[in-house]
């Protein structure tokens, strides 16, 4: 029997990626796998349905159509309805393990094996597959533009005939995958750059772009990586001595992009609301966190909030602003993940598979993750 696979038009209202391209689309049916993508499902990211059909998909009026007969259905965020597909069949995306045990619970009760993205771990061999990098690294590049677009003053220094214009500061504050693009981006738009970060190792990575390194110098931060590379909570102590040397650097600076996140936990606070208010008018905070909680006190969801002048973006979803690029490269992740799972036309899910093992989140109507079932 042919293997089929679904590719669902997002439901959530924010959302313009899709979870295949007409290029990875043209690689499964050349395996010998029917594609059935749901009609206008790339519309947002600028893959129209022509590009699938030629591609070899074929088309679905809406998701329930499409998932109907699926074994594999493709998503980037959870739909908002239940897909209506076989027991059994593989629901893959960017499922939001973190959301909370209720959600988990109603992916459970879909009966669908679901795989979520965002568990993917951070091993060499999982590095094509990795959705977090993917998307975050588009977003640091897009928060330096959208702090460019808010910012009235310009990014570099230019010395004109009617006088010399400096160039803009910018702070990068968690300097991971984002953090990086933020950095890169900044530099190149010409400004003096500076970052900071809990883990060591973000060090040198700053450096090596060209821009200072701000940090508390702790016993702890030699502890503030875990073995998969990511930042643990700090103690109350570091927080206190973050927070003054932060103080003392937020006030020269005009731009602040922050990206600093603690796998399922809420966003570390590192921009009180006093520090908003020690900034220069005109300056500008771009907080990547905002949606798991915001690292600065005072930014809101899909808002540009202003206080005294200061611009604080709280942009939802920075991937699905550059939707074309980051359904390309999620796309091209699902595919690395599915040539895994599809062995010989067919699913083969092998539960000892490291990758497999921490992705799959429910099977069977049962959240099977170990660090979730509990
Ligand atoms: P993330 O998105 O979880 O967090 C962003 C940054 O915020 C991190 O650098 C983190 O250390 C920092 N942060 C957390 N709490 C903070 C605080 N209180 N103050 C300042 N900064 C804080 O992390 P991301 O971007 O996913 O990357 C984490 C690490 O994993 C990086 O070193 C990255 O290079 C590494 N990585 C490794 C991969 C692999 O396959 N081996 C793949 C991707 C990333």
């Amino acid at each position: 029997m042919t293997l089929k696979i679904a590719v669902l038009k997002e439901t959530n209202s924010h959302e313009a990626r899709v979870a295949a391209t007409p290029e990875t689309v043209k690689k499964l049916t050349a395996k010998g796998i029917s594609l059935t993508v749901t009609s206008g499902a790339g519309a947002q990211a600028s893959y129209p349905d022509q590009d699938y059909e030629a591609a070899g998909a074929t088309l679905a009026s809406d998701n329930d159509k499409a998932t109907k007969d699926a074994d594999i259905i493709l998503c980037v965020q959870s739909p908002e309805q239940e897909p209506k597909g076989k027991a059994g069949s593989l629901l893959i995306g960017m499922l939001s393990p973190f959301k909370g045990k209720d959600h988990l619970n109603q992916l459970a009760a879909t009966k669908l094996t679901c795989l979520s993205m965002e568990l993917v771990p951070r091993i060499t061999r999982a590095q094509s597959m990795d959705v977090l990098s993917s998307q975050s690294n588009l977003s640091g590049y897009k928060a330096v533009l959208e702090a460019a677009a808010n910012y009235t003053k310009a990014f570099p220094m230019m010395m004109t005939a009617a006088g010399t214009i400096p160039p803009a500061r910018v702070f990068v504050m968690g300097a991971g995958v984002a953090g990086l693009q933020a950095i890169a981006t900044a530099k190149r738009l010409g400004a003096i750059v500076s970052a900071t970060d809990v883990r060591p190792a973000a060090k040198e990575q700053v450096q090596s772009l060209g821009a200072s390194f701000v940090m508390v110098e702790s016993e702890e931060m030699k502890q503030a990586e875990t073995s998969g590379g990511y930042a643990k909570e700090m103690s109350d102590d570091f927080k206190k001595k973050q927070a003054a040397l932060v103080a003392e650097t937020i006030v020269k600076q005009d731009i602040v992009i922050t990206t600093a996140l603690i796998p399922g936990r809420p966003a570390p606070l590192l921009v009180t609301e006093e520090m908003v208010k020690s900034m220069k008018p005109g300056s500008v905070i771009v907080d990547l966190a905002v949606e798991q909680g915001g690292n600065c006190a005072l930014s809101k969801i899909g808002e540009i909030v202003d206080v005294d002048g200061v611009k604080i973006v709280g942009i939802r979803n920075m991937p699905s602003r550059l939707a074309t690029d980051s359904s390309a490269l999620y796309a091209r992740n699902l595919l690395n993940l599915l040539n895994l799972i599809i062995k010989e036309d067919q699913i083969a899910l092998d539960m000892e598979d490291d990758i497999i093992k921490a992705t799959v989140l429910t099977k069977d109507g049962a959240i099977i993750n170990p660090n979730f079932s509990n």
